[in-house]
């Protein structure tokens, strides 16, 4: 979906890539399962491990952390991802301070909880800095000489595993590779980045790090989701766990798809269509892109652009007519 929607854009602007996969098992693989705390969260460790590892896998300047369940509601134009600054580009990081999660993760790499950092998509890091985060777990976790970021990942996890007892937290706390990163980057290398931070007030961070900025991306199962919910026990749904059921005739998983095109037609919707190059007879190099002339669109090509925006914006606004029925 983020392809569709000029994901080659930003590979191209900026050398950025996408790293999301699961590579080889990590070497720590079965002491997790020996682990009680790790047991039910052992595909997500394995996650956010190889995150931290995302730099193997590119030459790039820039890395761009994302998730499979986000979808990308515009091209993914430069300008909204870096800004200029100091050092050159800076990418914009994005985050919330309203709501305290995973303040044990934080605490356990001996930082100060500022701000969530899960909170955009792409998390777009300097590739250096992967070695720098990889280095500092190392020193606060490493006991020998020959230890190195592998073999201190689980001793990190007990660490917080150990912070979070402490807390009222009924559950151990489960990491995340983007507030660890996004934490370290924010105290040790924040004039490398662009911060927006929202109600970062509430942490008394500097107004220059709490400008609002413009997404590319929206992180669907969250969609909705705001943090009254969680404190009155509103029953959300996070739809995509229908899909993980296998269960392809639910209304989780249709309800799960319909919310992810919504949002694309409505990004689709809100930018001005050009038109392709009609003159090349076939392939790619047709299609409606970020590089194509800026002639208005023909009718017909409006007359697609007024159903996405029919039927996104609906969808979005939460009205529809066969609901008013009740
Ligand atoms: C990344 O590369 C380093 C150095 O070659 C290697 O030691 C490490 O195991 C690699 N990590 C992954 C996850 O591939
Ligand atoms: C369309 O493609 C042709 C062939 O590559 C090229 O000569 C022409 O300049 C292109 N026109 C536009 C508007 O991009
Ligand atoms: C888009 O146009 C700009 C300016 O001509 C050019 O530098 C860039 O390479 C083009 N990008 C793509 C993806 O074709």
């Amino acid at each position: 979906m983020g392809h569709f929607l000029g994901w080659n854009q930003l590979l191209f602007y900026t050398g950025a890539v996408v790293t999301h996969f699961v590579s080889a098992k990590p070497p720590f693989y079965d002491e997790l399962l020996t682990l009680p705390k790790a047991v039910n969260f052992v595909g997500m460790i394995e996650k956010e491990w190889s995150e931290s590892w995302a730099d193997n896998f590119s030459t790039a300047d820039y890395i761009a952390v994302i998730d499979s369940d986000v979808v990308f509601t515009s091209f993914v134009l430069p300008s909204l991802l870096f800004e200029p600054g100091p050092h050159g580009l800076r990418p914009i990081v994005m985050g919330h301070s309203a709501h305290e999660v995973f303040p044990a993760t934080v605490l356990a790499l001996r930082l100060v909880w500022v701000a969530e950092f899960m909170d955009n998509f792409p998390l777009v890091i300097h590739r250096q800095h992967f070695a720098s985060l990889r280095r500092v777990l190392v020193m606060l976790y490493g006991a020998h000489e020959s230890d190195d970021f592998d073999s201190v990942f689980v001793p990190y996890l007990k660490g917080v595993w150990e912070e979070s007892s402490k807390s009222l937290a009924k559950l151990p706390e489960c990491i995340c590779f983007h507030s660890m990163m996004g934490s370290f980057l924010y105290h040790r290398y924040k004039e490398f980045y662009a911060w927006s931070i929202r109600h970062g007030h509430v942490k008394s961070l500097p107004a220059e790090h709490c400008c609002p900025r413009l997404r590319v991306a929206h992180h669907v199962p969250y969609w909705g989701m705001e943090n009254w919910m969680a404190r009155w026990g509103y029953h959300y749904k996070q739809l995509k766990f229908a899909i993980a059921w296998k269960s392809p005739a639910s209304v989780g998983d249709l309800a799960y798809r319909q919310r992810s095109a919504a949002l694309m037609f409505a990004g689709l919707c809100a930018v001005r269509w050009a038109q392709g190059n009609t003159s090349l007879a076939r392939g790619r190099d047709r299609l409606v892109a970020i590089n194509s002339s800026w002639r208005i669109t023909d009718v017909g090509m409006l007359d697609a652009q007024h159903d996405l925006c029919v039927q996104g914006l609906a969808l979005l606004e939460g009205r529809g007519t066969w609901e008013d029925r009740k």
